[in-house]
């Protein structure tokens, strides 16, 4: 199946009933999501949008029937960010399969992807102007781990609000501080989506789905199994009547000790500040970072 044959591009200016069953229209320019949206505005549709950086999964597409409970049409963006990944990251062997991703996108029902280059995305290079969060709630965890990240994740999610205006976005609680951080954002700039979170979607073992688990050997991958394991006796411990935080910690932790495994952080923290909590209670999520091998993982529960 060749991309053309799935771009069905002749659909952007045709009305969406005669593309009932065609896979997405494939924009990828900034102007071509405008002329989509302004059609699906005109035609009183309410617009989702499921951001991503590609190479999909049962994880990406579980947010893509999320937005489809609630908006007319769904609208998936394909866009490795550069500005998101470090110098020292993993920025130019992240997997990328436009074809199958368009595929997978079509199976769900998608009526567009959105696919721009980083000159289309960034046509003035490295922003000027860009969204930072505070310290507090984007420096701990993921954000003290990865400087920048966060910067680069909000500025290009703020981009694609404004471009496609959308109602309502889904996210993946699977980047939990990620997801935190967005629904910050709309809330503080007033962007006008509602920010959704949709549960995370694992493997059959516990894994978490990532883009980033192709990169495992089959001893890593096996490896890789301590993350959800440690979050399952996490919430087991508080099943149990647990409630001392630094034990719930300290129970993370050791599940990471593990060879082959360096854990990055085990924390018990509040789920809108990110703040470590002193006292579990329902509602602290569970979070945790490790590197197996090359590739650095995360997992997250909320305890309940
Ligand atoms: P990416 O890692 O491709 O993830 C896209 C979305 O899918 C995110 O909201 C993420 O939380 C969600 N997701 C990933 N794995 C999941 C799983 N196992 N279960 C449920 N949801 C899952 O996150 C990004 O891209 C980028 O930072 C992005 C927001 C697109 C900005 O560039």
């Amino acid at each position: 199946m060749s991309v053309e044959s799935l771009a069905a591009a002749e659909c952007i200016d045709v009305a969406a009933a005669e593309c009932a069953d065609a896979a997405p229209v494939v924009a990828r320019t900034k102007a071509e999501v405008r002329a989509w949206v302004a059609e699906q505005r005109a035609a009183g549709k309410r617009v989702g949008l499921v951001p991503t950086m590609g190479y999909l999964h049962d994880g990406h597409l579980s947010l893509i029937d999320r937005a489809r409970e609630t908006a007319d049409v769904v609208a998936v963006s394909i866009f490795v960010n550069p500005l998101q990944f470090g110098p020292a990251e993993d920025l130019d062997r992240y997997p990328r399969d436009l074809e199958r991703d368009l595929a997978l996108a079509a199976s769900r029902g998608t009526e567009l992807v959105f696919a721009p280059s980083a000159a289309d995305m960034y046509p003035e290079g490295e922003p000027r102007v860009s969204v930072l969060p505070d310290e507090e709630i984007g420096g701990r965890l993921d954000g003290g781990a990865r400087p920048g990240h966060f910067r680069g994740v909000l500025t290009v999610v703020a981009k694609l609000f404004g471009i496609f205006t959308p109602d309502m976005a889904v996210f993946g609680q699977k980047d939990f501080q990620q997801a935190a951080l967005i629904r910050r954002m709309a809330l503080d700039l007033d962007q006008g989506v509602r920010v959704e979170v949709a549960p995370i979607v694992r493997e059959p073992d516990g894994l978490a789905m990532s883009s980033r688990n192709v990169y495992l050997s089959p001893e890593e991958r096996e490896r890789a199994r301590a993350l959800s394991r440690g979050l399952e006796h996490g919430r087991a411990l508080f099943a149990a009547g647990e409630r001392d935080a630094e034990a719930l910690r300290a129970a993370l932790w050791k599940a990471l000790e593990v060879p082959g495994v360096q854990a990055e952080y085990a924390e018990a923290a509040n789920p809108l500040t990110l703040e470590p909590v002193a006292t579990a209670d329902s509602g602290t999520v569970l979070l945790v970072a490790a590197r197996v091998g090359r590739t650095r993982l995360i997992d997250n529960a909320v305890l309940s």
